[in-house]
């Protein structure tokens, strides 16, 4: 039987690499994501299946869900990886902004786990892997929503860890520092333009700054991660939280 893996954000960046990886171990693997041009060709490169998805909006996320089980019958992988980035100090962070943030990066994850819960359940095995980031773990100033997502990501992962293993049901969450992805580039391109220097600088200067390896990580090394984890030998890992930070955090 052919298992079958939801792929949030698979559009672009991470998940794009997550969704070539699954497919190629031979996975039947979907790609959700709001952007629909780049979606379908992701998953016509993959043979997988495209369902657009707005994640920031409870009805997407039970239709996702729905139309994966009535078309496939199963879900043995979830990977809760859409997000975005919103940069503003507090004073000025737009609250709808916020909203949308943690609809997108806490409410989802938190709503898909409890939809595909009865599917792993009932098949005593399933995989959920949530992309927080080191900004689970650590604070940087004016992204407040942005940390705030993934510090509950994180509570979210350790919650449902506890209560999946009974169920063969393993829940972990990844933390990357910055990967070479759409989100990272345009990062870099607008601290850039607002402090009049070269994209090089900002490099080097603001985002590697703390890195003890000063490399933008690339998509495959988390995809890498997330095939391990997904495999036998990632049976007796749940719970975690994964560093993937070039020695960010080691601080
Ligand atoms: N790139 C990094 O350095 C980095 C570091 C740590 C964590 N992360 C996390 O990894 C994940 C993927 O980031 P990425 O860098 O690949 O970004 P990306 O911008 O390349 O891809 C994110 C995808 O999420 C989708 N998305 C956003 N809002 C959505 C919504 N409402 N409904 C459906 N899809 C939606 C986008 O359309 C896009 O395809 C994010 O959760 C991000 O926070 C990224």
């Amino acid at each position: 039987m052919k298992k079958v893996a939801i792929v949030t954000g698979g559009a672009s960046g991470i998940g794009k690499s997550i969704a070539e990886a699954l497919s190629q171990e031979g996975l039947d693997v979907i790609v959700a994501d709001m952007q629909e041009e780049a979606g379908l060709v992701v998953a016509e490169a993959i043979s997988g299946v495209f369902i657009k998805t707005d994640l920031s909006k409870r009805d997407s996320c039970r239709q996702l869900v729905d139309q994966v089980i009535r078309d496939f019958g199963r879900i043995d992988i979830l990977i809760n990886n859409a997000g975005f980035q919103h940069v503003s100090p507090i004073g000025d962070f737009s609250e709808d902004k916020w909203d949308q943030m943690l609809a997108v990066m806490l409410t989802a994850p938190f709503l898909l786990t409890k939809y595909v819960w009865p599917c792993m359940t009932k098949q005593k095995w399933g995989r959920i892997i949530n992309m927080a980031s080191i900004h689970g773990l650590v604070a940087s100033p004016n992204k407040a929503a942005y940390v705030s997502a993934k510090h509950g990501l994180i509570g979210l992962t350790k919650a449902a860890a506890l209560e999946g293993g009974e169920h063969g049901i393993t829940v972990n969450a990844l933390c990357p520092s910055y990967v070479r992805t759409p989100l990272v580039e345009n990062q870099i391109a607008d601290l850039a333009k607002e402090n009049k220097v070269d994209e090089n600088e900002v490099l080097e200067n603001v985002l590697l700054k703390s890195a003890a390896i000063k490399n933008l990580i690339e998509p495959k090394e988390i995809s890498s991660l997330v095939l391990f984890l997904c495999s036998d030998n990632g049976a007796s890992i749940t719970g975690a939280s994964w560093t993937i930070d070039c020695g960010w955090t080691a601080q």
